[in-house]
């Protein structure tokens, strides 16, 4: 970090932020980045794991963005398929007013999550089954699509095939695959896929761009999956008709899944390779549940190696969530919406704790004692404590505007130091997806903050030496512009609030910005505590 007393490279710094040109060849110069949530099935209501995802894919995002990325965020929902025609007649709608309806309430938990998305696709939508049947096409024209009969195990649930020996039975005889879901013998004529023969190119793939698959167990898995050999894959269905009608066989329609993964490049505008958005492919990163791994990291892979396209960069997956110990099911009555937490603790403190609760591609519980707990005492204690301290003596003794820079001493370079380089070891850690990581970091440099500032107790310095006061509540801002600006991922409304109360201006809120330092003399707003302490309502009555 710089002095605080250069207004030259602040005026130069807001120049530059003018200037469109100089603005898009820094984007040239760092380049596009392209990242996707799974797009999620409408036959229920969306819940708390869904919201996860998105959570994750949205600080991927938004961090790229800070760091002048050109980014891409695509999220939607997967509406085809006998899952989701079976739920419509259950409700009694038809499949598209179904599908309809539940869409835009996943849209609206986006919305209400605060999920920074660049589009929404839905693979009802035109452009998306053009593109599905465009791709089709071409895998055919390949030669890698052929007409045969499908004679195997089907699960529903999850909308996949499965062989003898992965099928158990229960001892009230029902058949179920790995992941508990039941599965049905299933006969019907069907397109298939020549994925057997992808085997070796798959594996080359793994071989040869080890990070394809995070985490490492989820790169085990799926090796192991493919080691032991692949078979052809069905994909397309004649006994339902919700889907995308198969390119010059109307009785078929498309397997769910080959329809499904292609909205990452329908979303593009793909086949029309002119389309602007196609230079994002391949995509960088596709964020999905480790249950829907193999789908991406096997099949997806094959179909565009099949279609002479390139292949993306990374596929990450992350664990599952149960509550209060529990999984989540209908029958147990324990789904929860991500909007119903959000009502009683806040955006921010939800977004915060799923990512901080468990390093990031594990499980995890989410339990009302330990959200309550992280709130109280990582986000009300640790951050806003820090914050509402710094602030509040910069307004009672400062007049309530920035402080000059004053003579450093070497406690005072050691924790700006420490600062100074958050930003870079975090780009290192978003690159591995370590979302968890990252955040440890910087709370490493909020309770170093918090010593400090206990250490050099600027409230007594006020009588003392009121220049260190100030020299010591100047180093204290710009650790806290720091944090608050690498924290805008996480949280982006409360440390939008915070860079507000720290005097740092909208457009000062990107990495490159933070070289230049605020100018001292700068008026700051009155400050107001960001995150309360939750006090649970029984113990609030009770005083
Ligand atoms: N439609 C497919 C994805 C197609 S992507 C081309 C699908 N949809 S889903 O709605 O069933 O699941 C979407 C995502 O939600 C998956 O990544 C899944 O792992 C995630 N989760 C569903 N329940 C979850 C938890 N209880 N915990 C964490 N994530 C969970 O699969």
């Amino acid at each position: 970090m710089g002095q605080a007393s250069r207004p030259g490279c602040a005026i130069l710094a807001s120049i530059m932020m003018t200037d469109t040109a100089t603005r898009d060849t820094t984007r040239d110069m760092t380049g596009r980045f392209y990242v996707t949530t799974p797009i999620y099935y409408v036959n229920g209501a969306p819940h708390i794991g869904h919201a996860y995802t998105s959570i994750a894919a949205d600080i991927v995002a938004r961090f790229n963005r800070l760091s002048g990325k050109d980014v891409f965020f695509l999220t939607g929902t997967d509406e085809h398929g006998q899952k989701v025609e079976q739920a419509a007649q259950a409700a009694g709608e038809a499949p598209q007013a179904f599908t309809d309806r539940i869409s835009a309430d996943f849209r609206s938990v986006a919305d209400a999550m605060n999920i920074s998305y660049d589009d929404f696709i839905r693979t009802t939508d035109p452009r998306h089954k053009a593109g599905a049947q465009a791709l089709w096409e071409k895998v055919a024209a390949n030669g890698d699509i052929y007409l045969g009969a499908y004679e195997g195990w089907y699960a529903l649930r999850d909308e996949a095939f499965y062989s003898e020996d992965e099928i158990t039975t229960r001892p009230d005889g029902t058949k179920v695959a790995p992941t508990g879901a039941p599965v049905e013998w299933m006969q019907e004529p069907s397109y298939f896929f020549k994925l057997s023969a992808y085997q070796d190119r798959l594996l080359e793939l793994y071989e040869t761009h080890p990070e394809f698959i995070g985490p490492a167990g989820s790169r085990n898995e799926i090796v192991s999956f493919v080691k032991q050999g692949l078979r052809d894959l069905s994909v397309s269905r004649t006994s339902f008709r919700w889907g995308v009608p198969v390119p010059g066989d109307s009785d078929h329609v498309m397997y769910v899944w080959f329809d499904a993964l292609a909205n990452y490049l329908t979303a593009l505008g793909y086949p029309d390779q002119n389309a602007p958005r196609m230079a994002f492919w391949p995509a960088n990163l596709h964020m999905v549940g480790k249950d829907i791994a193999r789908f991406h990291a096997v099949y997806w892979p094959a179909f565009l190696m099949a279609a002479g396209i390139d292949v993306p960069a990374r596929i990450f997956s992350n664990g599952w969530w149960t509550v209060e110990g529990e999984k989540m099911s209908k029958s147990v009555g324990n789904v929860i919406d991500p909007r119903d937490l959000v009502a009683e603790f806040g955006l921010d403190p939800v977004r915060f704790f799923l990512i901080r609760e468990v390093p990031f591609g594990g499980d995890s519980d989410l339990s009302r004692r330990s959200l309550i707990n992280r709130m109280n005492v990582e986000l009300a204690n640790d951050l806003g404590n820090l914050g509402q301290r710094t602030l509040s003596l910069i307004a009672r003794n400062c007049g309530g505007a920035l402080p000059a820079q004053g003579a450093r001493t070497a406690e005072d370079n050691h924790l700006l130091a420490q600062a100074s380089l958050l930003p870079d070891i975090m780009t290192q850690q978003i690159s591995r997806v370590a979302l968890t990581e990252a955040l440890e970091e910087v709370w490493k440099l909020i309770r170093a903050c918090n010593a400090y500032i206990d250490h050099q107790a600027p409230w007594a310095l006020k009588k003392t030496d009121p220049e260190r006061m100030a020299a010591v509540l100047r180093v204290l801002a710009d650790a806290l512009r720091i944090i608050a600006t690498v924290l805008q991922p996480y949280m982006p409304g409360s440390m939008d609030r915070m860079l507000t109360q720290l005097g740092v201006e909208p457009g000062e809120r990107h990495f490159a910005a933070l070289d230049t330092p605020l100018p001292a003399g700068r008026a700051l707003p009155k400050p107001e505590g960001i995150f309360p302490r939750f006090v649970e309502p029984e113990a609030e009555t009770a005083k």
